[in-house]
């Protein structure tokens, strides 16, 4: 069935791989976010499939742009991604909280009030607290919460936010997790340097990552995919699921890269991340109808052909 999804911070990159995928999928997109920029879309869809999308330049912490936004579009469907990322949160704490979390108010608010039962957001690993905090093995979806940084504390808060919507008013929600999204469109952020990397190679360029260790990839166009079904599907109630995927070291990550091109000049750092190295996704195996995880070494290929073909555009 066609329906209408809103998309916020569709110009981010998890948000124009869902654009994208929706559009193909045959869906009606409202893109909503507040920059203008085109570039990841512009990876993912050439000028005539973006005709399609009726794109809203809004601003998540005015409520009003937001419930204006679903209103005018005859919005059925919510996934709600925009948010301002970890080093943005660092630079302006309040900007920080306005966006991440009374936007994600906002969100909820306007799909009350406009009748609409359910919404997908995006959360974070981010939620969890340092290695030390759990056990050994994968952190259980269930874990306590325990953020070291002022973005977890918000996205912890959003999914507080998510439970008492469904309390206090019905509006269910699924929230995903992811860890280390990569793929085309991936350019800001903690974790986006391996995509940077890969970007550098398809360049002729050599990169180094400045972290090391173990964590999960997951690539952005899977991420999307599972978006669009946690907005799809009404389980009622607000959950929260980790986005899985076989932990593998950054440096594991580099040798797919260097299989697939031997001249790669990519060098792995030694800084780890302060987050555990993987998040049990079980919980979401028994809840979604279908986990999208393609192999990474599918996800990097793709991605390295994406940036090379995106390269060859400019240059050639
Ligand atoms: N990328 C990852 O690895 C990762 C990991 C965990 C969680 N997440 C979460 O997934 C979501 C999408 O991530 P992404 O990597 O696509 O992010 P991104 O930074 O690429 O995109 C975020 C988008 O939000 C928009 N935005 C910011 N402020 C806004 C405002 N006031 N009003 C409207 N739009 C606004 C930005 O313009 C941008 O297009 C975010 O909520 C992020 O916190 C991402």
């Amino acid at each position: 069935m066609v329906e209408t999804f809103l998309v916020t911070g569709s110009m981010g990159c998890i948000g124009a791989w869902t654009v994208a995928h929706l559009l193909r999928q045959g869906h009606i997109v409202v893109s909503f976010d507040i920059s203008e920029r085109r570039d990841r879309l512009n990876l993912l869809l050439n000028r005539e499939q973006q005709e399609a999308i009726s794109f809203v330049k809004g601003d998540l912490t005015d409520y009003e742009q937001v419930k204006t936004a679903i209103e005018v579009h005859g919005v059925t469907r919510i996934i709600h991604l925009a948010a301002l990322q970890v080093p943005f949160c660092i630079a302006d704490p309040i900007l920080g909280s306005q966006v991440n979390v009374t936007g994600t108010v906002n969100v909820f608010e306007a799909a009350r009030h406009s009748g609409i039962g359910h919404i997908a957001y995006a959360s974070s690993i981010a939620v969890y607290g340092p290695p030390q905090r759990y056990g050994r093995g994968l952190v259980a979806h269930d874990a306590p919460h325990d953020p070291r940084t002022l973005y977890g504390v918000y996205k912890a808060a959003n999914e507080g936010t998510g439970r008492i919507y469904w309390q206090d008013w019905g509006v269910s929600s699924t929230a995903l997790r992811p860890y280390t999204v990569y793929g085309v469109g991936r350019d800001q952020g903690l974790t986006s340097e391996p995509t940077k990397s890969l970007k550098a190679v398809a360049n002729g360029q050599s990169y180094d990552i400045s972290f090391g260790g173990v964590m999960q990839f997951q690539w952005a166009s899977d991420v999307a995919q599972q978006f669009i079904l946690a907005a799809q599907e009404e389980p009622g109630g607000a959950h929260a699921f980790n986005l899985g995927s076989e932990p593998q070291s950054v440096a594991q990550f580099v040798d797919v890269v260097r299989d697939l091109r031997p001249d790669a000049q990519i060098t792995v750092g030694k800084r780890q991340l302060p987050f555990p190295t993987g998040f049990d996704d079980s919980a979401l195996r028994q809840h979604a109808a279908h986990v999208y995880e393609t192999p990474l070494n599918d996800g990097i290929r793709a991605t390295l052909e994406a940036f090379e073909a995106a390269d060859t555009a400019v240059t050639g």
